[in-house]
């Protein structure tokens, strides 16, 4: 059992699997309730390897006719700065080549902080003006840094609250250079929807598959609530699931 602490009742459910397709499975199902119950859901998406299991599943549930993406909008948490959409490493690029062309969603639906700006574009306040027009989404789904960080808020002195711009830590560098060509090659700072932000969803799903990130998921769930770990602020949403592989 990951969880000690918790009891029925909770806001927060944790379900435990045995492997990552299976994770990958019920976390899809999880978003196609929504999507099902409601055609116009916001979708809040996240990138990582974590959910690319997930795009798959609502691939094929899109193209068995289960699924219709027509009038959903979606918003991603975060881009790297610096790289434009179509670079192989952005997310903009993972989200377009593992989810939005292989369903129809149109493009104008799809939300994604832009990473690539002149110096008097204002991105930050671009997206949470979009944000704000989006609306709560329905469900956000999210992954979880090695450090506990969700989106890219990084460990910090406070909660953020709207979209912001972060220095990746050393933590979040090394986990994710192996993306990259070169290591010299991955941004130093990304784009990020703000903790706020993220909290404002009415439904948040965690997913989590990989064991050296057991010990910070336990924190992040039954530790102090404490910017030092942002995922912990998940504690106090009124609705979270967490899908967990726990034999990664
Ligand atoms: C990046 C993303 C996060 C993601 C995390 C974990 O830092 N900004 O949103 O959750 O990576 O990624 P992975 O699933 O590859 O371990």
């Amino acid at each position: 059992m990951i969880m000690e602490k918790r009891r029925d009742g909770d806001s927060m459910r944790i379900i435990e699997v045995k492997n990552y397709d299976q994770a990958c499975s019920v976390a899809a199902d999880i978003i196609s309730a929504h999507l099902i119950m409601k055609k116009n859901s916001v979708l809040g998406l996240a990138t990582g390897s974590t959910p690319l299991g997930v795009y798959q599943n609502l691939v094929q549930k899109y193209r068995m006719g289960i699924l219709d993406f027509s009038e959903c909008k979606t918003v991603n948490l975060d881009e790297y700065i610096g790289l434009e959409p179509d670079n192989e490493h952005s997310y903009a690029y993972y989200m377009w080549n593992n989810f939005f062309k292989h369903i129809n969603i149109s493009k104008q639906n799809a939300h994604i902080p832009r990473g690539f700006f002149s110096s008097s574009e204002k991105p930050c306040e671009d997206f949470d003006n979009r944000l704000f027009a989006l609306g709560r989404p329905d469900i956000q789904l999210l992954g979880l840094g090695h450090n506990g960080h969700i989106g890219f808020n990084e460990p910090d002195v406070k909660f953020s609250r709207s979209t912001h711009i972060v220095r990746l830590s050393e933590r979040t560098k090394q986990a994710n250079a192996r993306f990259f060509n070169k290591a010299d090659e991955m941004p130093s700072e990304a784009i990020t929807m703000g903790i706020l932000d993220i909290m404002k969803a009415v439904h948040i799903l965690l997913l989590v598959s990989d064991k050296s990130k057991m010990g910070i998921l336990k924190k992040a769930l039954e530790g102090d609530i404490d910017p030092q770990v942002p995922a912990s602020i998940l504690q106090v949403h009124q609705n979270v699931t967490v899908v967990v592989n726990t034999d990664t």
